[in-house]
């Protein structure tokens, strides 16, 4: 049993294969923390259940003996809560604030009852909380707040052999008007033993890199408020001690399952614990809570290792494809893709495409994507967006797709569904369905504004226009990309609310869309993007098995985003394309690629004959390696580019038989002793290597690949392992 509860001491256990999470009521029904970290088979409650008295320790005043010698005090600041109450003696901040009828925000939310049972299906609002399961437990535990009328459900799901715990919560309303101001979806204090906490920072075309910071004495968070989970921040953070390195120490991870306004804070106060928690962004967000009302926050995925980023990855990998990626391409090799946005963007027409998909037959791709551009009025980003009619003046999509089949190829096309033009018909008939008051001067961004995903109306129009098309032509990919923050919003048919809400609602508003297309086209691959990689997160992928990574094609550039991203996500779902820049060669753009879905996003027909070569080398190891060592394989980061003068990583299939490994240096360096050790091979084995040689993974792992040589600016190093009698 992964979930268990002991009546004696109220200690409810939480067990995945190598972890151990643990709390218990205690005697006055509150939740208290125990423990989170490596299994624990054994444990000792007097030594677990610590708490500080400092000397002002602080005690409920009916727990007061008449010589004040008898009290608890584990009401102190110091306790570990498992749901902290908010505007009592505990003054870090709390996950919930609620506006109580008298305008008050006292809580206090105490244990009443719990059920623990096999998963029973989807009660939620949230389309992705219907994650595969098979038979994992759930517990589900009521507190209850009596002031208040106010119940809070905390939800747990142990996926024993991916070492997670989601977590997510619920406030019902009783009888009351309460009011929501802050509902996150966790809290979980930890005794501090010194941790530094990474997260995932940047821009458009600079996602998701790394910064490693101390957690310091008060309040730190990462947040988004642009609609989006965004570029700025990914609603993922990792806590980590100095010891830990790629394959050794302490780290736990969290990432949510959301893709609007997000916040993570940590809080170390002066005992040295330190509170994670997390959720929706609660700027300019209030919800009132009308009688037996309830709200659900977005889940939150746990996970813990002892072994190092590496196995945290790989928990979070794992969780991924077989939990939150509902598409049945998650396991497939995916088709060799072209895009032509960075071969002719808005400039062509049907001659045109169809020459450059004569011509891509030379890189052998096996899918191409037509991008922007291709509806009416979208000869530049100033228009067009919203109205869905194919400009037949501009593009013959039959002629496209036919000769995308002539060729053996597969046929995609770009929409970008929230967003709308002003100068379209979709505006002029329908100004209530955008975002934004009438009487305020709106902010345009790349010329565009955004529906009003909260209106079920504009669901259904979008809806019909784009499911027209794809059941009108014979579509296998669909681009979906979102290209602005939200701002200023407001809804015409939720008037009255507050934005922070309405981000919310929009969000799933969103989902319910991706969920009725996703649903309805369950044989075309989607794939998501938001200005390159602005919305990579759980939410988004529970839709969408890949999301382009990045507008950043810099093959360099890109080693950079692409290993940031790799720590919460897994390699099959970073869209990474070959462009033309020509920084390096094809071929290493194209080594860098395969550590992503891989494809292409330049013009096949201005390539020379060596490049098409290099492509082709890759090509062959594309459809040898990349289902078995990096759809499915198990990703060993071997340097960190961030703190080291390499970028590497290698990917190993999951029964150790193949491997995919690359280095690439960016300063020149002289020749040196340089052996790289490899990860994750079985000793036992004898590998060949794509260079001749046949070398043993005990040799592999602990020698290494010798790399004793000069290494040129942007040289790799790039091998395949095979399994070999
Ligand atoms: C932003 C995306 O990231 C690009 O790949 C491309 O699809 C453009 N939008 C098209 O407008």
């Amino acid at each position: 049993m992964a979930i268990k509860f002991n009546k004696d001491t109220k200690v409810f256990t939480l067990d995945t294969n190598n972890t151990s999470y643990l709390f218990f009521v205690n005697e006055d029904n509150t939740l208290e923390h125990l423990y989170y970290g490596n299994k624990l088979n054994s444990y000792n409650l007097n030594y677990l259940h610590k708490f500080i008295n400092g000397g002002w320790s602080s005690h409920y005043l009916d727990k007061v003996t008449l010589e004040e010698k008898e009290f608890k005090d584990y009401y102190s600041e110091s306790a570990l809560y498992e749901l902290a109450n908010s505007c009592t003696y505990d003054k870090r901040e709390s996950p919930l604030l609620i506006k109580n009828k008298d305008n008050s925000f006292y809580n206090n939310f105490r244990y009443l009852k719990h059920k623990i049972y096999k998963y029973e299906g989807n009660p939620s609002i949230y389309p992705h909380s219907l994650h595969k399961l098979d038979n994992e437990e759930v517990l589900e535990i009521e507190l209850y707040d009596e002031l208040n009328d106010l119940t809070v459900i905390l939800k747990y799901i142990v996926f024993p052999f991916e070492n997670v715990i989601s977590r997510s919560l619920k406030i019902k309303n009783g009888k009351l008007p309460n009011t929501i101001h802050k509902a996150y979806s966790f809290s979980l204090d930890l005794m501090n033993k010194e941790y530094s906490y990474l997260h995932f920072y940047g821009d458009w075309s600079y996602e998701r890199h790394l910064e490693k910071s101390k957690i310091s004495y008060g309040k730190q968070y990462i947040s988004s408020f642009t609609g989006r989970s965004g570029h700025e921040e990914n609603p993922s953070l990792i806590l980590f001690n100095d010891s830990t390195s790629e394959s050794n120490g302490e780290c736990f991870g969290f990432s949510l399952v959301y893709s609007g306004n997000f916040k993570i804070s940590l809080e170390r106060n002066k005992f040295d614990s330190i509170r994670v928690m997390g959720g929706i962004n609660e700027e300019c967000f209030i919800k009132p809570l009308e009688a037996f009302e309830e709200f659900e926050c977005p889940e939150v995925i746990l996970t813990y290792s002892n072994q190092g980023f590496n196995a945290l990855s790989h928990n979070f990998h794992d969780f991924i494809r077989e939990h939150i990626i509902t598409s049945k391409f998650v396991h497939e090799e995916r088709p060799i893709l072209l895009n032509s946005w960075e071969g002719f963007y808005f400039d062509f027409d049907t001659e045109k495409v169809i020459d450059y998909i004569t011509k891509s037959k030379n890189i052998d791709n096996e899918l191409f994507v037509l991008d922007d551009g291709w509806f009416i009025n979208r000869n530049d980003d100033l228009n067009g967006l919203g109205d869905w009619e194919i400009d037949t003046n501009k593009v013959d999509l039959n002629k496209v797709i036919e000769a995308c089949h002539k060729n053996n190829l597969k046929f995609g096309l770009w929409f970008e569904p929230e967003m709308i033009n002003h100068k379209t018909k979709l505006f002029k008939e329908h100004r209530d369905y955008v975002l934004g008051r009438k009487d305020i001067n709106l902010v345009l961004s790349r010329h565009q504004l955004v529906l009003d995903m909260s209106n079920d109306e504009v669901i259904d129009y979008l809806f019909n226009k784009i499911s027209k098309i794809l059941n009108t032509y014979d579509i296998d990919y669909v681009k979906w990309d979102h290209n602005r923050y939200l701002s200023e919003i407001y809804s015409e048919v939720n008037k009255g609310i507050s934005e922070g809400y309405l981000y919310h609602l929009v969000t799933l508003g969103t989902y319910k869309l991706f969920y009725k297309l996703t649903h309805s086209f369950p044989n075309i691959l989607f794939e998501g993007c938001a200005s390159g990689g602005g919305r990579f997160d759980l939410g988004m992928l529970y839709y969408t098995p890949q999301i382009w990574c990045s507008d950043e094609t810099d093959p360099i550039q890109r080693t950079f985003i692409q290993y940031g991203t790799s720590y919460i996500y897994p390699l099959s779902t970073i869209g990474a394309h070959v462009s033309k820049n020509p920084i390096t060669s094809y071929k290493t753009k194209a080594e860098i690629a395969l550590f992503g879905t891989y494809g292409f996003e330049f013009n096949p027909s201005k390539i020379t004959l060596e490049d098409t070569l290099e492509i082709k080398e890759i090509n062959e190891v594309f459809h040898k390696f990349h289902k078995d060592a990096i759809v499915d394989g198990d990703l060993y980061r071997l340097s960190n580019p961030f703190e080291s003068n390499y970028f590497s990583m290698m990917s190993v299939s999951k029964n150790k038989e193949k491997a995919v490994v690359l280095l690439l240096n960016y300063k020149k360096e002289t020749p040196r002793y340089r052996f790289l050790k490899l990860y994750g091979l079985n000793e036992n084995y004898n590998y060949l290597l794509s260079n001749g040689e046949v070398v043993s993974g005990e040799h592999l792992m602990n020698v290494g690949i010798n790399i004793t040589r000069w290494l040129n600016e942007f040289d790799t190093e790039f091998l395949t392992l095979i399994k070999v009698d």
